[in-house]
């Protein structure tokens, strides 16, 4: 009995010598990425210009980074509050609830040119501090260098807005552990040639992080196995009602199958206007996640390469009841 008891309570040293070993590990190994480089980069015009697009119509940095008005369809970004934090991620059914920074240069003026790059690519704050991925870091640090170059030029143009303090994340069990291991170093590619359609609109379609959104996930956040572009994640914008994404997959039947190249573009198209329309009563309960009003100023050759990219995906029959329980 008294040698059961006592390997017993070796055993739980041990658990707990191990446990705490872990956590050590964990937080001095993690998360691992290579330190912010030392580099400035010249904010030549074209950088300046590349990163205005990107930023203000592909890459979704002001979709989050802003605050945006929800009693219109699609919730444009409001005029004046581009880069800004505290917009809220997370209303209850997720494990965590998470708020966009200020990106302004009220915001990250003192980061260096390196440290900007390393959290927009590697997902590792100034301080240390590992970045949730929803913030799309693990895209980001797949695009070119030079387009992430662009991204921070256009960044330190962006009027300064006062640097109200954000409230802190909250993330459940696990994920204060298991955030510390996603950052990782990026792997830049160049850009495609834009005479190679596919190519260029996979490329695109990356940067613009449509995946995020189209791609249906498992509980831990990994990508279904063979649902790439499948739609019916749920969506609660900002925490109210039901949305799911759509099939953006070729599927004649559940997808985008029949859509011709210029339905595909007018469907952007048709949210150009500046203002798009105040959504009355209970259609506020059915406000729509795509950033319509944002990806609408993309150019139209750029939307027709991300056409391209999804026409060469192979089709998958899912289909999704866009609004409603
Ligand atoms: C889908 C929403 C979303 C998009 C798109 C997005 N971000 Fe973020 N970003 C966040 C959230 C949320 C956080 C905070 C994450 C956390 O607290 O773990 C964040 C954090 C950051 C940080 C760290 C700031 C700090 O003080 O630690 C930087 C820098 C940043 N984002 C820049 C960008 C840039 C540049 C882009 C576009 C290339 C971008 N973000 C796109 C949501 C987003
Ligand atoms: C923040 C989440 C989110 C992101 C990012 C996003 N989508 Fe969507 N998308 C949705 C949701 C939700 C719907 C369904 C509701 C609607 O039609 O507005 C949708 C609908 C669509 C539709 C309409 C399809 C149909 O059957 O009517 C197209 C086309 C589309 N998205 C393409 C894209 C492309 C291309 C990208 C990247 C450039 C993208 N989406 C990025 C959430 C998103």
């Amino acid at each position: 009995m008294k040698t059961l008891l006592k390997l017993l309570a070796g055993l739980a040293a041990l658990v707990v010598v191990l446990a705490g070993a872990g956590l050590v590990y964990l937080f001095t190994r993690y998360p691992a990425v290579p330190p912010a480089e030392d580099v400035r980069i010249a904010a030549t015009p074209e950088r300046l210009a590349r990163g205005q697009y990107l930023v203000e119509n592909v890459v979704g940095c002001v979709v989050c980074h802003a605050d945006r008005d929800w009693s219109r369809f699609s919730a444009p970004v409001i005029a004046g509050t581009k880069g800004k934090g505290g917009q809220r991620f997370g209303f209850g059914a997720e494990p965590f609830v998470l708020y966009a920074k200020n990106i302004t240069p009220g915001g990250v003026g003192e980061w260096t040119d390196g440290e900007l790059v390393r959290a927009i690519t590697t997902g590792v704050s100034r301080d240390g501090t590992p970045l949730f991925p929803l913030m799309p870091y693990p895209r980001y640090g797949k695009m070119s260098r030079e387009d992430i170059e662009a991204i921070v030029v256009y960044l330190r143009t962006l009027p300064a807005l006062s640097h109200d303090p954000v409230p802190a994340r909250t993330l459940k069990f696990p994920l204060p552990l298991v955030v510390r291991t996603i950052p990782a170093a990026a792997s830049h590619v160049p850009i495609p040639d834009p005479s190679d359609r596919v190519a260029y609109g996979r490329y695109l379609t990356n940067a613009a992080v449509c995946a995020d959104c189209h791609t249906p996930m498992d509980a831990q956040g990994a990508p279904l196995p063979g649902k790439d572009f499948a739609g019916g994640t749920p969506f609660s914008p900002n925490g109210v009602g039901l949305v799911r994404s759509a099939n953006l997959t070729p599927d004649a039947a559940t997808g985008l199958g029949t859509w011709t190249e210029d339905q595909f573009l007018e469907k952007f198209r048709a949210y150009r206007a500046d203002a798009p329309r105040t959504l009355e009563g209970a259609e506020r309960l059915q406000n729509t996640e795509m950033p319509w009003t944002y990806y609408a100023g993309m150019r139209d050759d750029d939307l027709r390469a991300i056409y391209a990219y999804l026409r060469s995906l192979p089709p998958v029959v899912n289909r999704v009841e866009k609004f409603g329980r």
